[in-house]
């Protein structure tokens, strides 16, 4: 009987059992729940939260999950749905403000940091306030609307001597993080090609489209930080094909599609797809493909090596 014929002989308790790798931060928290040792290095912060819109509501999901913070203040303008907030992430003791009485969070010395999801043309100033008011802060990006003014922000940031936190999530990923790491260490050799599909869903609002910058700004930003964040280089040629499907995109001068190719000094070639409108879902991937076979076989993750030795891949479903 096919049952019989593959019995294992050796108990499972005399092999060496497997271990996730380091790089799986939810087994490393889960070991830390489990042995509950307390870090007295780490004190529970007290939190300001500033806009709970989409990317807002995120971060509350994860500051009501983090037993490291308290959060003390909600800011939003919209005061009809206070109440359904603070009854669904049950924030009893959590206080309301609308953005004019933004005032006592800054005012608050007992507050550590703010963090910013609000609208981007409110970043620069909250981001300021809180700053002079020795507040850490965690922006969600853009900090300001132009160049200049980020780098006031920063500025800013240096002279008081706190934090002003703004980056490309995808770089914190570690399955992105992986990738770049074993790129870095020749594990493929030199990489002939990588590329990038990024396909948006559920299809933004028109209102958010319309103040999102566009989607170079938007969108594209994370694959070409991703792409010359693992390679090391910028690209000397860049070729774009653009178009807009959707006629309310088009009618606002902005694309829905874009296809974009780069050419780098090391003659490495880079390419990004990317949708504003993915029917089937949200869809983020990564391909670095080199000549040199990888050592690595089998790890954890989604890193596929036991399809195709020389290619790394991350594909992301959130
Ligand atoms: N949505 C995303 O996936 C995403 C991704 C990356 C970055 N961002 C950035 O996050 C920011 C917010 O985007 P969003 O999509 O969550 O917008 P949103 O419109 O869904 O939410 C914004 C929230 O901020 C509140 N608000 C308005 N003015 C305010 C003020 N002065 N102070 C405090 N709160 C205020 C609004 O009432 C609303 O609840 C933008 O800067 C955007 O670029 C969003």
């Amino acid at each position: 009987m096919a049952t019989t014929k593959f019995r294992d002989t050796v108990s499972p308790y005399s092999k060496p059992r497997p271990s996730p790798p380091p790089e799986d931060y939810l087994h490393q928290k889960y070991l830390s729940d489990l042995t509950l040792k307390q870090d007295a290095r780490l004190p529970v912060l007290k939190l300001a939260l500033f806009g709970v819109g989409r990317a807002g509501t995120i971060h509350l999901s994860n500051i009501v999950a983090n037993r490291r913070v308290k959060l003390v203040y909600i800011v939003d303008d919209i005061e009809s749905k206070w109440a359904s907030i603070k009854n669904y992430w049950h924030l009893d003791d959590v206080i309301f403000l609308s953005s004019k009485q933004a005032d006592k969070v800054y005012n608050d010395p007992s507050i550590d940091a703010v963090v910013v999801a609000s609208p981007t043309f409110t970043h620069e100033g909250i981001v300021r306030k809180a700053l002079e008011a020795k507040k850490a802060v965690f922006c969600e990006k853009p900090i300001a609307e132009d160049d200049a003014n980020s780098v006031k922000c920063y500025e800013t940031a240096r002279k008081v001597g706190r934090p002003l936190f703004c980056a490309f999530n995808r770089r914190f990923d570690p399955s992105y993080s992986s990738v770049k790491d074993r790129v870095r260490n020749g594990e493929i050799g030199h990489v002939h090609v990588i590329k990038t599909v990024a396909r948006d869903s559920p299809l933004p609002t028109l209102d958010y489209i319309k103040t999102s910058g566009g989607i170079f700004h938007d969108c594209i930003v994370h694959d070409i930080d991703l792409i010359t964040w693992i390679l090391g280089e910028f690209p000397i040629k860049v070729a774009v094909q653009a178009h807009a499907h959707i006629p309310e995109i088009k009618a606002i001068g902005d694309y829905d599609t874009v296809v974009i190719s780069l050419y780098f000094p090391s003659g490495t070639l880079g390419s990004i797809d990317i949708s504003r409108n993915s029917a089937y879902g949200y869809d983020q991937r990564l391909e670095v493909f080199g000549p040199k076979v990888s050592s690595v076989n089998g790890s954890w993750g989604k890193t596929v090596d036991s399809i195709a030795p020389n290619l790394l891949d991350v594909a992301l479903e959130l």
